[in-house]
């Protein structure tokens, strides 16, 4: 496998068309994530961000276009290849294992990345998330919505990515969860993670994405900082409603 140079995006989706049975849900999607990067990818509800998403992480084959990872052609792949190659992706659902612990829900996904990295143990996820730690024996389906977002990310930390996908995390829960689950983006940032956050909030993603695109009916409409989005109302009020 080639290394990717520092100028090479970690992830870079290039002209994916993706379709549910008949219908086309994707239409020549492309972005490029760099290592230590968070890109907030923000639409509207039905925009096409979760199918993005699962085209990345093996769960929809695009029928045309590439998905590079690093360095490799991987659009195709099933999902546990991309989970080994180093790409996590929690889903809107989150799919906790309810019956079990918080432990052992985060002992079942306990793996070295791809190149042995071994960051991420138990006692580091439980510095990071201290709301978990008092929680361990607790069953997963037992905990709020909110504890339930904080385990699956914790999860997805515990198998080392090089590539992080979240899925709407802020979505459904009460304004004080969401503001401790911002601070822990932010935290993940500054420690170089490289993040993929599918939103339809775009103030969520305000100082903890650095980049966004946006998406509508299928297709990337907009780029830029997430800063030049914020300034731009034209294209919020068109494409994101606020
Ligand atoms: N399994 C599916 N089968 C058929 N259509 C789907 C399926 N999942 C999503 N869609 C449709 O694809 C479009 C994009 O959905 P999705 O990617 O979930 O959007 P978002 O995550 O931005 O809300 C929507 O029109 C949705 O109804
Ligand atoms: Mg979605």
């Amino acid at each position: 496998m080639s290394t990717p140079g520092m100028s090479e995006p970690v992830l870079s989706v290039q002209d994916i068309d993706v379709f549910y049975g008949a219908s086309q849900i994707l239409f020549g999607v492309g972005l490029d994530l760099l290592q230590g990067q968070t890109m907030a990818l923000l639409g509207r509800n039905g925009a096409g961000k979760s199918t993005t998403m699962k085209a990345i992480a093996g769960m929809a084959a695009p029928r045309k276009g590439s998905v590079r990872f690093r360095g490799q052609e991987v659009a195709g792949r099933k999902p546990y290849v991309m989970a080994r190659q180093g790409l996590a992706y929690v889903p809107e659902d989150r799919q906790v294992f309810p019956d079990h612990s918080v432990q052992d829900n985060l002992l079942i996904a306990a793996k070295k990345g791809p190149e042995g990295q071994d960051d991420w143990s138990l006692k580091r996820v439980y510095e990071v998330f201290p709301l978990l730690e008092p929680l361990r024996s607790r069953a997963a389906g037992r905990l709020s919505g909110g504890e339930q977002q904080m385990l699956a990310i914790a999860r997805a930390l515990m198998g080392n990515p090089v590539v992080l996908l979240l899925d709407e995390p802020s979505e459904g829960l009460a304004p004080i969860v969401v503001a401790r689950i911002g601070a822990l983006l932010r935290q993940l940032r500054a420690n170089g993670a490289t993040v993929l956050l599918a939103e339809q909030n775009m103030h969520f993603c305000l100082g903890i994405a650095s980049d966004a695109v946006v998406i509508d009916k299928g297709q990337i409409v907009y780029r830029d900082s997430i800063a030049g989005l914020k300034a731009n109302q034209e294209v919020r009020r068109r494409y994101l409603a606020m």
